[in-house]
């Protein structure tokens, strides 16, 4: 294996009507390497040296839209999935692209045994890609959850909750249960501890009377044991009395992630055009 620079190389991209600041080093080929400022196509995702290359490749490329199948679609929100067999070169730019604000990432050419899904924010120029996720094909370790990104643009506006919870919503449609690859970053952990506290929390609450079992919460939501269990924990909830558990009812802690949930965009399953692949 070779050894990454650690030094980033490109320091800003064009991208849409953004410009935004690279975060990580990636490794784009020869000749982008070269450049310190790459304009990728917002469709297509291809990279370009200069400004007059992008404006060139945007008379000619054709791409509105992720070259995949549309999965989901509500109000302006579409999701795409795409297979990395199918979609190589689009797959492949996409996860250069995704380097240049991830730490750790170890997938950028070998594309094929994953998945891709991708959130667009749709107009009447074309759908204008968020964020996306990668899942592989067959986990051994059923992880639902490879790699999630939401462009710096987009960030902290609910869309890494979106993108978690879809990928919570396929695999209920699998009648399975999942987790995310770690290690996780710090925001990718950020992300999933709040969006796991805002799932869990509000069913205990409802149940507050009743008992409601870590089992039941699994299968409701696809979230594992280990993962209901670390969000508990790290919130303190999680009591030890006369040999039992017991999980403390934190009023206020509750009450804020039940106002989250209803604040969250959330996937409508409703709008979810996606069956498990056979
Ligand atoms: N600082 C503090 N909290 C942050 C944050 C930041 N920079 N970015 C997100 N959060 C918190 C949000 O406040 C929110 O919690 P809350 O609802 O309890 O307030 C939660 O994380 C999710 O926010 P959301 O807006 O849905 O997420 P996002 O669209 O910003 O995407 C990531 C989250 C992780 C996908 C995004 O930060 C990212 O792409 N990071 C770079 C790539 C990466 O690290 N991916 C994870 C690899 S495992
Ligand atoms: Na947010």
């Amino acid at each position: 294996k070779e050894e990454m620079p650690r030094v980033k190389n490109i320091e800003a991209i064009e991208f849409g009507n953004w410009e935004i600041e690279t975060w990580y080093f990636s490794p784009y080929p020869k000749p982008y390497t070269n450049s310190e400022k790459l304009y990728i196509c917002e469709f297509c995702l291809k990279p370009n040296l200069s400004k007059e290359m992008l404006e060139r490749h945007q008379t000619k490329c054709t791409t509105r839209f992720p070259p995949g199948n549309e999965i989901y679609r509500k109000d302006s929100l579409s999701v795409f999935e795409l297979d990395g067999k199918h979609s190589k070169i689009y797959c492949q730019n996409l996860c250069l692209l995704a380097k240049l604000f991830l730490d750790h990432k170890t997938l950028y050419y070998d594309v094929e045994p994953f998945l891709f899904y991708i959130l667009c924010e749709c107009d009447d120029k074309g759908c204008h890609i968020c964020g996306y996720f990668s899942k592989e094909k067959n986990s051994s370790y059923d992880y639902n959850l490879a790699c999630i990104l939401t462009l710096p643009p987009y960030q902290q506006r609910g869309f890494g909750k979106l993108l978690i919870s879809l990928s919570y919503e396929l695999t209920k449609r699998e009648r399975k249960v999942g987790s995310p690859e770690k290690p996780l970053s710090d925001l990718g952990f950020v992300s999933y501890i709040s969006y796991w506290a805002t799932i869990i929390f509000p069913m205990i609450k409802e149940k507050e009377n009743e008992s409601i079992s870590i089992q039941e919460i699994s299968e409701k939501t696809g979230i594992t044991h280990e993962d209901i269990t670390l969000t508990l924990k790290h919130f303190s909830l999680i009591l030890y009395k006369n040999g039992q558990y017991f999980i403390n009812l934190d009023d206020q802690l509750f009450q804020k992630y039940i106002q989250k949930k209803k604040e969250a965009i959330l996937i409508d399953p409703n709008c979810l055009f996606w069956v498990p692949h056979g």
